[in-house]
């Protein structure tokens, strides 16, 4: 079989979101550039996409707060053709603001905001000069819905959603084809919560809340893309939570959600006694 001419770059392929776009990139003949911290669990991963689907796949560890691992990845790209890519890694805290180690705040912002600002830096330049590329900026749905212990996580996200508007709105003035998209998943069954202290088995649906998988995101990803949608918000129930709480009137919004999470903080601390 002829080897693919095209390369995605994702960034956090360990698991979860990551592991599930490499994949399926994969799939569709894409070479692959990954990166990750957990360098077993990821090579794993590598090895299996090049056991069943023939493509190139290089590995690149990256702690991607530390500025020398993501100069080692830009040093790794920066004279690649990248077709595809995706700023997906991330992590989240499960902390009121001034509880918390400032520094992990900081560590949140540089690995969500300044690195996909500068893997887009460098791999958009070559997408416009070729006319051609994809970018999918990992957001959340906590770019619309604000929570506590998650002020600094939703500022981030909130940030990467505009960017990616604002940033298609130039490219687009400039009659440039490449798409961009914002990916804003609700609850999805992935490492993620549980890197916070979660079990897994406080994963369940109930209500209004619906834990995706990572398949489904990236399915509803791949569909939006066909149809050039810039914000991607997967499943009904989330697309129905933020459009309603977003209707309120903000005094009203900022009761709703104090008062839905003082519930549930409380219970949660009673079941942990
Ligand atoms: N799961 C959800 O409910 C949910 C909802 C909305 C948005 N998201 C977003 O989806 C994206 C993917 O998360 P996921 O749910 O798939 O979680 P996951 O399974 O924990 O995957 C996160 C990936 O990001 C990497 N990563 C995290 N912090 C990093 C750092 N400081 N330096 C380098 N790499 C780092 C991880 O690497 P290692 O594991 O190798 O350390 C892993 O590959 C994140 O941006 C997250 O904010 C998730």
């Amino acid at each position: 079989m002829k080897l693919s001419e095209k390369t995605a770059l994702i960034t956090g392929a360990t698991s979860g979101i990551g592991e599930e776009f490499a994949k399926r990139f994969a799939e569709l003949r894409y070479n692959l550039i990954i990166t990750g911290r957990r360098e077993n669990k990821i090579n794993s991963v590598a090895e299996e996409i090049r056991k069943y689907f023939n493509v190139n796949v290089e590995v690149v560890i990256a702690e991607l707060s530390d500025e020398k691992d993501l100069e080692k990845l830009i040093r790794v790209i920066e004279n690649k053709k990248i077709d595809m890519l995706v700023n997906n890694a991330g992590f989240g805290l499960n902390s009121f603001y001034e509880e918390e180690d400032i520094n992990k705040f900081l560590d949140m912002e540089t690995v969500h905001v300044k690195v996909p600002m500068k893997i887009t830096y460098v791999v958009l330049k070559d997408m416009i000069k070729r006319n051609n590329g994809t970018i999918i900026n990992v957001s959340s749905d906590g770019a619309f819905l604000l929570a506590p212990k998650n002020a600094v996580y939703a500022s981030t996200k909130a940030f990467l959603k505009t960017f990616t508007e604002a940033l298609n709105i130039e490219i687009k003035s400039k009659g440039k084809n490449i798409k961009l998209q914002a990916l804003c998943p609700g609850l999805t069954k992935t490492d993620f919560h549980e890197k916070m202290g979660m079990d897994k088995s406080r994963q369940v649906n109930k209500g209004m809340i619906k834990w995706n998988t990572p398949k489904f995101i990236v399915n509803s990803s791949l569909e939006a893309l066909k149809k050039d949608k810039v914000v991607c918000i997967p499943g009904a129930k989330t697309k129905f939570l933020i459009g309603v709480l977003n209707l309120l009137p903000r005094k009203s919004y900022y009761r709703f959600m104090i008062n839905f999470c003082k519930k549930n903080f409380k219970n949660k601390e009673k079941a942990r006694a």
